[in-house]
């Protein structure tokens, strides 16, 4: 998949969850501790817009409902069977880059 171009680095500072998009689609990139992450920005249990969450480390919390998800793996808390995926997150000259569709 290309790379796409979302953000400046400086846009996503460590323990925020940001909404990006690319090639049509919406995504949530996260920044744990110095690590990025990037998964689907739509929540699979009624379509909350994952970006407008809430990180807390490595846990993004839904702004509707309150699931909770691993924003490393997409893993949902309670239910294996809703999960997120995942995607490649690069960072070039300072800018933050997904491995997306
Ligand atoms: S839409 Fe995300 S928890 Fe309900």
């Amino acid at each position: 998949m290309p790379l796409v171009n979302v953000k400046p680095l400086s846009e996503v500072p460590q323990g925020a969850v940001i909404e990006v998009e690319a090639n049509g689609a919406t995504y949530a990139v996260c920044n744990v501790d110095g690590e990025l992450h990037c998964v689907d920005g739509t929540c699979p249990h009624a379509g909350g817009p994952l970006g407008q969450g809430t990180l807390h480390g490595n846990h993004l919390v839904c702004p509707l409902h309150g699931f909770g998800f691993d924003c490393r793996t997409g893993l949902n808390d309670d239910d294996e069977d809703m999960t997120v995926q995942t995607y490649r997150v690069e960072v070039q000259d300072g800018n933050v880059l997904i491995d997306v569709p």
